[in-house]
């Protein structure tokens, strides 16, 4: 079941000289998660923050850190993020041969376990790992920087991970990450996602500027998710409340 969507602030695009205020920024300007991106410099072509910087912000703020490993190998990773204070840990299923363990690895950390799908990963992929997870997170940009544009042939990509997450039964959220904004934030609701992964989008303009931007992704989303739940009930749902 689509819920309500969620904002989730990536720190990538935030003002690294001074982090901890910048959480505390996004946190009091209404978003809901704060997306870590963690990268290697091999998985992809950047190097970002370490497990160290996890545990320098988690005093800042009690929101949901939501740390996107892409990483490479990434098991050695788990546990260092884990102890850090990570809430949900999302690894790629490109990033190694065995995507399986490394999700029970993660639950054994008590810690809730992520697929990412890269542009090119058809959403098949995740589907024999659906029992083992808590979050999906198709990535709308290829991984690596900030600032790209929202590709939007995954739509189809993130309309058929919704069907498989619902047909499964199972409580799964539906993340979109790369290229949101007020426009794509409805497109990628209206296909599905519920959480909605901003950088740019999120930390635009001076920290007054912060409650705006993510009250208008919030807008953006809950629109979508509301015309595409009103095209999936249909006539049905109207003859339903008529009766
Ligand atoms: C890209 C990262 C994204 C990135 C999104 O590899 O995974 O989370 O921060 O940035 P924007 O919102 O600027 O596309
Ligand atoms: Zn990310």
């Amino acid at each position: 079941m689509q819920h309500e969507p969620r904002i989730a602030a990536s720190i990538l695009a935030a003002d690294f000289s001074c982090l901890g205020e910048e959480v505390r920024a996004i946190s009091g300007a209404g978003a809901d998660w704060l997306h870590v991106d963690v990268m290697d410099g091999h998985f992809v072509p950047n190097l970002t923050v370490g497990a160290g910087v996890v545990a320098a912000l988690r005093p800042h703020d009690a929101l949901p850190f939501d740390v996107h490993l892409m990483v490479s190998p990434v098991d050695p990773l788990i546990e260092p993020f884990a102890e850090a204070g990570a809430d949900s840990i999302t690894v790629h299923a490109e990033a190694g041969a065995h995507l399986h363990r490394t999700l029970q690895r993660i639950r054994r950390c008590d810690k809730r376990a992520g697929v990412a799908l890269n542009p090119a990963t058809p959403a098949d992929a995740v589907e024999p790992v659906l029992g083992e997870i808590d979050l999906v997170l198709a990535m709308t940009v290829n991984p690596g920087f900030g600032g790209q544009k929202f590709i939007e042939s995954q739509l189809g990509k993130i309309a058929a991970l919704r069907a498989l997450i619902d047909a499964s039964g199972r409580a799964i959220d539906l993340s979109v990450d790369g290229g949101i904004d007020e426009s794509t934030a409805g497109l990628a609701a209206s296909a599905g996602a519920d959480v909605l992964v901003a950088g740019s989008a999120s930390f635009a303009g001076s920290r007054a500027e912060y409650p705006g931007n993510i009250a208008r992704l919030r807008a953006a989303a809950e629109a979508g998710r509301s015309a595409a739940l009103g095209e999936r009930s249909g006539p049905r749902a109207v003859g339903a409340s008529a009766s």
